[in-house]
């Protein structure tokens, strides 16, 4: 039997208009009647390190806000909708990006939803497998560049100038407009702010709409919220008295790829965390307002304490995020034994981009885990048996 057409109203299911546009449209530089190109992304999981924590031996409250269940897998969707969304709206029939490969993704999947084209400039043999098939899979146009990010911003922005193609990094402004709803949902989540907010740091812009978000959620005085935001000339029509205080915010660059700590940008960056191998932020002042606004810090870790990190997140919490992802946690970790983030306190990590993106790295991290037998019962019992 088939289902009746009246199956929505037999289950009470309401009519689901889901997705950040929707949900936080007064709250976003979007008219009433705009239509939202969305793949009902936001809306994610803030999950309690409670194992992690045990472990730690310091009494913490540790949190992950994991944007690896966005729909492409990355926190960039947030930013995306909004793009694409303004982009359709004004008119745009193509975008594109320079990418180390999430944004490529998830401007190939929204262009597709979209029904535009999408160009995507990726650095040669340096992005992970899983988001070069999702960007060919989407239909984009995957530009594969024998030169690393910074050059292929560099491109993007040059050629956007000389063809009717709309920029969807984050240097456009929507982007981050849409990348501030994280702050949104995580104040909803924890009923308040966190104390201090540790995330990944490549080109700087997701640092900033963080704070964005919180600012807008915690008024200062006169409604100026922060100088990390142009977007309203220092008045912001979303600033709202929704809590009274702002995390400090710590971010995290991989040792071979951090112009923050060096101070200025970095020729050849290099990590295992492809995510963020940047050495020219386009969000650099930006950042730097987030920073200090917020009394926070940029802090750097080496790539084995990254994929401690990845692993330690995959195999005590059952959370599978990419290495760039990982920077947060093992950052984190390492300010909270120190004291920088003193006991009790309340912390958010961004888990930015899912474990799935780069199966070749986390398959790398788990070398003599697979165990190859004959297809008996005495063989398989043993390999269960000498395992218990
Ligand atoms: N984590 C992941 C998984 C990322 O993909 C990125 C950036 C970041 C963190 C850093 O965020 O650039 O706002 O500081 N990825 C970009 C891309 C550069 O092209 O996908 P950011």
């Amino acid at each position: 039997m088939g289902l009746h057409n009246n199956t929505r109203e037999n289950l009470s299911v309401p009519q689901h208009r889901g997705g950040l546009i929707n949900k936080y449209r007064d709250r976003l530089p979007v008219a009433a009647q705009t239509r939202a190109i969305s793949l009902e992304e936001g809306d994610t999981p803030l999950v309690e390190l409670h194992n992690i924590s045990k472990d730690l031996d310091v009494p913490i409250s540790l949190h992950v806000k994991y944007e690896g269940m966005n729909p492409t897998g990355s926190f960039k969707d947030r930013g995306m909708t909004m793009a694409v969304t303004k982009a359709v709206e004004e008119g745009s029939q193509a975008i594109i990006c320079a990418s180390t490969g999430n944004t490529s993704a998830s401007a190939a999947a929204y262009a597709a939803r979209a029904g535009i084209k999408a160009f995507v400039l990726v650095p040669d043999g340096q992005i992970a497998m899983g988001k070069l098939a999702q960007a060919m899979m989407h239909g984009s146009v995957v530009i594969q560049i024998k030169g690393n990010f910074d050059e292929g911003m560099h491109l993007v922005k040059e050629i956007a100038e000389q063809a009717p193609l709309t920029i969807v990094n984050s240097i456009n402004p929507y982007r981050l407009q849409g990348q501030k709803t994280v702050a949104f949902e995580v104040v909803e989540q924890l009923g308040a702010a966190p104390d201090y907010h540790c995330l990944p740091v490549g080109n700087a812009g997701n640092i900033t709409a963080h704070w964005m978000g919180y600012a807008e959620c915690a008024r200062g005085s006169n409604n100026t919220t922060t100088k990390a935001c142009s977007y309203c000339s220092g008045k912001c029509p979303y600033a709202r008295d929704l809590v009274q205080t702002r995390p400090v915010m710590v971010g995290y660059q991989a040792s071979g790829a951090a112009p923050f700590i060096k101070g200025k940008s970095i020729e050849n960056p290099e990590t295992v965390a492809t995510a963020i191998r940047i050495g020219n932020p386009q969000s650099w002042e930006f950042a730097w307002s987030a920073s200090r606004e917020s009394d926070g810090w940029f802090d750097h870790c080496t790539d084995e304490e990254i994929l401690k990190a990845h692993k330690l997140l995959a195999e005590r919490e059952g959370i599978f995020c990419e290495p760039a992802s990982a920077i947060s946690i093992a950052g984190a970790l390492r300010d909270i034994r120190n004291g920088k983030i003193p006991p009790r306190s309340t912390v958010v990590c961004t888990v930015t981009g899912h474990g799935l993106k780069d199966p070749n790295t986390a398959i790398s991290q788990c070398e003599g885990r697979l165990l190859t037998v004959t297809a008996k019962t005495d063989t398989v019992k043993r390999a269960i048996f000498d395992n218990l």
